[in-house]
C-alpha cells in the first residue's frame, strides 16, 4: 500500500503569510505610492506634506514639484496653499499656471480668479506680466476675436482702448530722450526743452520758418544725413520742434478741415505731440518720404545706428492710436535705438518693457 504524502503545512504556512503580507502591502504601495516614489522630497518637505499631495494631486511632475517648492517656500506658504491649488487645477488650470498665480498674485486675486468661471483666455491672459485685475473689464471690452491677447493686455497698459485725450497724466521729465508721449501722457502747456538750436538751410527747411532741434539729435541727424549724401540721397527737415501754440494750430485746423476722428489720426492735440519734445523729425526729400522711397529704405536700414527710430509703423496703429507716418522719425539715442532695432521692438513695446513701472502686486 502506497504511503500517504504528510502535506507540507510549513510551506503552505509560507504561502498563506506570503499572501497576506502582500495583501496588506500592495493596497498601502497604491495608496502611498506617489509618498514612497517621492520619498526624498515629502522627507525634505515633511512640514509640507499637504501643499506636496495638493501639487502632486494637480499634476506636477516630480521635477516641477522640486523646481516650485523652494520659490513657494520663499513666498510664504499658508494654512490655504493647498486648498488654491486644488481649487486652480479643479477649475482646470495648468501647473505652470498654478505656478504662476502662488507666486505672483495677492491672495485676494487669487481668491477672486477661484471664484471666476475658467476661462481658456483668461488663463493665457493672467500669466502676462502686464496682467492687472483692476483692468480686468477693460481686457474683457477692449478684445477682438483676430486680436492676440497679448496684444490686447498692452493696448490697455498704454491706454489705447480709453477714448482719446481722456484720463490724461503729465509727463514729468519731458527731458528724458525716452520720454514716451501718446493720447493720454502730455507735456506741460509750457514745456521748451532748454537745449534747442537753429538747423542750418543744409539740413532743414527753413523757408517757412527757421526749424530747430535739441542739440544732441541736431548733431547725430547731421551725421545722418551726411552719410545719406554720400549714398546720392537727399534727406532734410521739414517739421521739427513746435511749440505748444503752433500744434495747437495744426491740430484744430485739422479738426476744422477733417473733423474730429480724423484729425485725431493724423495730428496730436497740443500737448500731446513729440514735435514739442524737440526731438521728432517729419523728413522730406522735396516730399515728405513715403513708404518704398530710397530715402525710406536707407533710413529704415540704418537711422537706429544714428540713434533716430520710425514712429508711427501701419503695425502698429493699434498701439499708437495714429496713422502710419513714414515720414516722422524720433531720436532716442543710439543705445536705445539700437536695443529696439535688435529686439525688433516698436517704441511703444521698448516703453512698456524698460521704462514703465508696474505697480506692485
Ligand atoms: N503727426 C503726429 C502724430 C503729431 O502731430 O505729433
Ligand atoms: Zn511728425
Amino acid at each position: 500500500m502506497k504511503k500517504k504524502r504528510k502535506p507540507n503545512y510549513k510551506l503552505r504556512r509560507t504561502i498563506a503569510k506570503i499572501i497576506i503580507a502582500l495583501l496588506i502591502i500592495v493596497p498601502l504601495v497604491i495608496i502611498f505610492k506617489t509618498k514612497i516614489i517621492n520619498a526624498p522630497l515629502y522627507i525634505k518637505y515633511h512640514k509640507n506634506t499637504e501643499v506636496l499631495n495638493a501639487l502632486f494631486d494637480s499634476k506636477f511632475t516630480r521635477e516641477e514639484v522640486k523646481e516650485f517648492m523652494p520659490k513657494l517656500k520663499e513666498k510664504g506658504i499658508n494654512s490655504y496653499t493647498d486648498d488654491y491649488i486644488i481649487s486652480l487645477s479643479n477649475k482646470g488650470y495648468k501647473p505652470s499656471t498654478i505656478e504662476y498665480i502662488l507666486l505672483n498674485f495677492k491672495m485676494g486675486d487669487t481668491k477672486y480668479l477661484i471664484n471666476t468661471k475658467y476661462d481658456e483666455d483668461v488663463e493665457k491672459m493672467i500669466v502676462n506680466k502686464l496682467f492687472d485685475y483692476s483692468k480686468y473689464d477693460r481686457y474683457i471690452n477692449a478684445r477682438s476675436d483676430d486680436e492676440d491677447i497679448d496684444r490686447t493686455i498692452l493696448r490697455v497698459t498704454l491706454d489705447i482702448d480709453k477714448d482719446n485725450y481722456t484720463d490724461t497724466v503729465e509727463i514729468e521729465d519731458p527731458n528724458s530722450l525716452t520720454t514716451f508721449i501718446n493720447k493720454h501722457r502730455y507735456v506741460n502747456e509750457d514745456y521748451v526743452p532748454d537745449d534747442l538750436v537753429d538747423m542750418s538751410d543744409d539740413y532743414a527747411n527753413n523757408y517757412y520758418g527757421q526749424l530747430q532741434l535739441r542739440s544732441e539729435a541736431y548733431e547725430q541727424f547731421k551725421k545722418m544725413v551726411d552719410d545719406a549724401n554720400k549714398e546720392d540721397l537727399e534727406i532734410y527737415a521739414d517739421t521739427t520742434y513746435r511749440s505748444f501754440k503752433s500744434q495747437k494750430s495744426i491740430y484744430n485746423n485739422y479738426v476744422y478741415e477733417n473733423g474730429y476722428d480724423k484729425a485725431s489720426l493724423y495730428a496730436a492735440r497740443a500737448g500731446f505731440s513729440e514735435h514739442e519734445l524737440g526731438t521728432a523729425i517729419d523728413i522730406s526729400n522735396g516730399y515728405l518720404i513715403e513708404k518704398g522711397d530710397p530715402e525710406y529704405n536707407w533710413l529704415m536700414q540704418y537711422a537706429y545706428k544714428y540713434g533716430f527710430i520710425f514712429r508711427y509703423t501701419e503695425d502698429n496703429i493699434d498701439l499708437t492710436g495714429y496713422a502710419a507716418e513714414p515720414w516722422h522719425i524720433r531720436y532716442v539715442g543710439v543705445e536705445v535705438a539700437t536695443k529696439m532695432h535688435k529686439e525688433n521692438l516698436t517704441f511703444e513695446e521698448y516703453w512698456i518693457k524698460y521704462e514703465y513701472k508696474k505697480e506692485a502686486k
